[in-house]
């Protein structure tokens, strides 16, 4: 029997069928899917009258709506926690939209909170390395996809900080040499955008070491690569071997984020946290989560 070739294909992004092209069936195509429906519909609400930088932030209607939360986020644990500085991390920076997108998040937390939010990207340089493990998902990644133009990168990073290098030699040596900033800005958001597992195990030696200082006792993660993968691939098989070794230092997803984020937005599913139990600051309560109280209604 002679196979006849399928006019649907199961490209990432595009699961049920092919894209249309052109017009209303490309719209309809957008607001079909809860992901691409959000981000038009966050475009258009911006768009509104009387929607300024606040409502959009306090609503979730920026672009990568997912960083300002994790900006938002670590600005708030550290202002509570008495710290001057953060520090917010994407590992896999590519073309360098996200950390351009993480960027201007961190000036808007940082004017709206008084805390100093250091942004700082690392990538190879040089787009993906070869894979290393199996799941790695060698079938959907190659060596030298998503490689950088480093000059207009550059010229538009202002003071972000771009760690260029294999994530293996530069993460160390970076925590060894900023030891002294990060002591003043502890890590309170990363962005894991690595595609790999073999690089994501290598991200997450940021948790590793028997130091605390340069880290939040909560560090919100965002996990870009899990949809469409499975618990055992990927991302998700990295986090899982984290947590086997590190019992005491789960990174576990937020459970009910979606409930209490405007929106109901698919991104609040990829939203982690590290729980970093063994840090000396872990037990201390928050200020403005003294005096709660629960008094009968009636
Ligand atoms: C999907 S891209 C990142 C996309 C980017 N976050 C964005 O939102 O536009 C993945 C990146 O991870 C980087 N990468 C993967 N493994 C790495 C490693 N071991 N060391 C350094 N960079 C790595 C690649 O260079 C690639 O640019």
């Amino acid at each position: 029997m002679v196979r006849r070739s399928s006019r649907t294909t199961a490209q990432k992004g595009h699961p049920f069928g092919r894209r249309p092209s052109g017009g209303v069936a490309d719209v309809l195509w957008d607001w079909s899917k809860s992901g691409t429906r959000h981000a038009a519909r966050n475009r258009l609400l911006r768009k509104l009258p009387g929607v300024g930088a606040a409502a959009a932030y306090r609503f979730g209607l920026v672009e990568r709506p997912h960083y300002a939360y994790g900006v938002r986020r670590a600005t708030e644990l550290a202002a509570r926690l008495g710290h001057r500085g953060v520090t917010v991390v994407e590992f896999g920076v590519a073309g360098g939209n996200g950390l351009l997108a993480l960027a201007e998040h961190a000036r808007y937390y940082a004017a709206a909170t008084g805390v100093a939010v250091r942004v700082v990207g690392f990538d190879s340089g040089a787009g993906m390395p070869a894979a290393k493990d199996p799941r790695d998902l060698p079938y959907l990644f190659g060596p030298g996809f998503y490689t950088m133009d480093h000059d207009r990168l550059r010229a538009r990073l202002g003071t972000a900080e771009l760690v260029i290098g294999d994530l293996a030699e530069t993460l160390p040596a970076y925590l060894d040499t900023h030891a002294h900033l990060l002591r003043d800005h502890p890590v309170g958001f990363v962005s894991l955008d690595l595609d790999y597992c073999s690089s994501t195990n290598t991200a997450l030696g940021l948790f590793r070491g028997p130091a605390h200082e340069h880290l939040l006792p909560r560090v919100t993660c965002y996990l870009d690569d899990l949809p469409g993968t499975i618990e055992q691939i990927g991302e998700a098989a990295a986090i899982a071997d984290f947590n086997t070794a590190h019992t005491d230092r789960p990174i576990g997803r937020v459970l009910g984020l979606r409930a209490f984020t405007p929106f109901d937005p698919p991104w609040a599913d990829q939203i982690y946290v590290h729980h970093r139990l063994d840090h000396p600051d872990y037990g201390r309560l928050e200020i403005g989560a003294t005096g709660d109280q629960l008094p009968l209604d009636h």
